[in-house]
């Protein structure tokens, strides 16, 4: 009889170091499923794939495709038996343009190319995929996040990859993209590929998978079948308890205005933007991937130039020439790109974490109280459930959530009357997920403002007090609290009546 699996990976274990990432892990996937693997933050679901796509050495276990045995020990193993990976960090060439990219293998075995067909062949596959005003000439570090991850499954798919692994694929996309992701899922399921899925949100999982596998602390719980379980119980099963309530309500009193902004425009991302937000108060910013949340946070801040427009802030007029002098005016901003913004990735957690506070641990000399530090850094990260080995650890070491709470930390911990998050859940775990809620209803009943950019809807409408939507660099509309809903979003980000 035919093996119904394609994937079959038994005993799996892996430690770095100290740490033991996975401890006698089982994962089997059947031909043309969706196959979630789910977990909190840090539970093994990364390591678990980097084994499949031969990124990491396995300390024990075996893996079968098809029923066979299989070495997978270098990378090229996998690739050569069909697996591709997505990662949840890109492993695009930022200096090569898209059609390269995508056509990276026909690139690296050094027959002559013709460009013009390349090129072509590039803007087809795109455009199958319902992304061809993606322009293969373009270098892909010029693309919007998103649309490099739609480089990257293109790339996979030239490879007609058996078993493709998406490792949280949607964290970095807006629900037009979002759908059109699902479709090719959708499509490339009914083709026989077997796709292992990862992701936070459970909705996706629900939707998409016929089997979920679940992981906690790097060892596994179980796999069921995704029309056999709620959504209630699911969570149990990865957090080891009841979780009720996802948005902890917020007592926060609303004030003054702390932050005006009047006609600001700046590049070709931000024009003519203006609104205000109070004490005390949660103001959200929606809009698709690429609408100017981002930008128009970036000009306020210092990073970028403005052009045109006033910010007035606590009554005053101001224009922070660079991030350094924003920070010493109490405003805070957590970048989207944790990668490139957020975080020094080759430097300790201590160090990142108190990157902002560092006039709380120091003496009047300067010098820093390393005790204190260190006790600082630890209470934090507990608050805030982060999972690592030690302060002194890199905060390259940490899994995908884990950074991003460590990115958030510094904030918490900064003491700001303005802060904007962009996108501060991304790639977090549902538990976690409350927690940061809780820590943004903190700021907001000290009376910071708070300015939260989020591509989740039901986070918008969770948390916000008042939300403002961006399109193509304009604000297209505001909502109050009362008027929240998925399709008054919508049709103001999308630009549909
Ligand atoms: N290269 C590494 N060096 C040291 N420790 C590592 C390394 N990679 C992963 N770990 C550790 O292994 C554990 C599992 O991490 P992994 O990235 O697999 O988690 P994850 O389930 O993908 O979490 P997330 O949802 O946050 O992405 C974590 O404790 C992490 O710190
Ligand atoms: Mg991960």
């Amino acid at each position: 009889m035919e093996n119904e699996y394609r994937l079959e990976m038994k005993g799996i274990s892996k430690s770095f170091g100290g740490v033991k990432a996975l401890t006698d892990v089982d994962l089997c996937v059947k031909k043309g499923e969706v196959h979630a693997l789910i977990g909190e933050n840090g539970a093994g679901k990364s390591t678990l794939m980097k084994i499949l796509s031969g990124a990491y050495q396995k300390d024990a276990g075996e893996i079968r495709i098809d029923g066979e045995q299989v070495k997978i020990e270098v990378p090229k193993d996998a690739k050569d038996l069909g697996v591709a990976v997505i990662y949840q960090e890109f492993m695009l060439a930022p200096d090569l343009t898209v059609a390269e990219n995508i056509f990276i293998d026909r690139l690296s075995q050094g027959r002559l190319i013709n460009w013009k067909q390349l090129n072509k062949n590039a803007e087809e596959e795109l455009v199958k995929l319902g992304f061809g005003d993606i322009k293969p000439t373009t270098p892909v570090r010029n693309l919007s996040v998103a649309y490099q991850q739609v480089v990257e499954i293109c790339k996979c798919l030239k490879r007609n990859a058996k078993i493709l692994v998406l490792d949280e694929p949607t964290a970095v996309l807006t629900f037009a993209e979002i759908e059109k992701l699902f479709q090719i899922i959708e499509r490339l399921k009914e083709q026989g590929t077997s796709i292992i899925y990862i992701s936070h949100r459970l909705e996706e999982i629900f939707r998409l998978s016929q089997h979920i596998t679940v992981l906690k602390d790097g060892t596994f719980v179980d796999t069921v079948a995704t029309d056999t379980i709620d959504k209630q119980k699911l969570v149990n099963m990865m957090v080891g308890r009841d979780m009720t309530q996802m948005f902890p309500k917020r007592s926060a009193r609303i004030k003054d205005v702390v932050l005006e902004v009047k006609n600001l425009s700046a590049g070709s991302m931000v024009k003519n933007v203006s609104f205000q937000v109070s004490a005390g108060e949660v103001l959200g910013f929606s809009g698709l991937v690429g609408s100017g949340r981002t930008e128009t946070m970036r000009a306020i801040f210092g990073i970028d130039r403005k052009e045109k427009g006033e910010i007035i802030y606590f009554g005053e007029h101001i224009d922070f020439k660079d991030p350094k002098e924003a920070i010493q005016h109490g405003f805070g901003l957590l970048p989207e790109d944790r990668k490139q913004q957020g975080l020094l990735l080759e430097q300790s957690i201590r160090v990142n974490a108190t990157l902002t506070i560092l006039n709380k641990i120091t003496n009047k000399f300067g010098v820093i109280n390393h005790a204190k530090e260190k006790k600082y850094v630890q209470e934090l990260l507990k608050k805030i459930s982060t999972k690592y080995g030690s302060t002194e650890d890199n905060a390259n070491s940490l899994s995908g959530g884990n950074q991003q709470k460590i990115a958030l930390a510094k904030w918490i911990a900064a003491d700001c009357k303005c802060v904007v998050f962009d996108e501060p859940t991304r790639g977090v775990d549902v538990g976690a997920k409350t927690e940061i809620y809780r820590i943004i209803n903190q700021l907001a009943e000290k009376g910071v403002a708070v300015i939260m950019i989020s591509s989740e809807m039901n986070e918008v409408i969770g948390m916000c007090d008042r939300v403002i939507i961006m399109r193509q660099g304009e604000i297209t509309g505001e909502l109050k609290q009362h008027e929240l809903a998925e399709q008054n979003l919508i049709k103001y980000a999308m630009g549909v009546e």
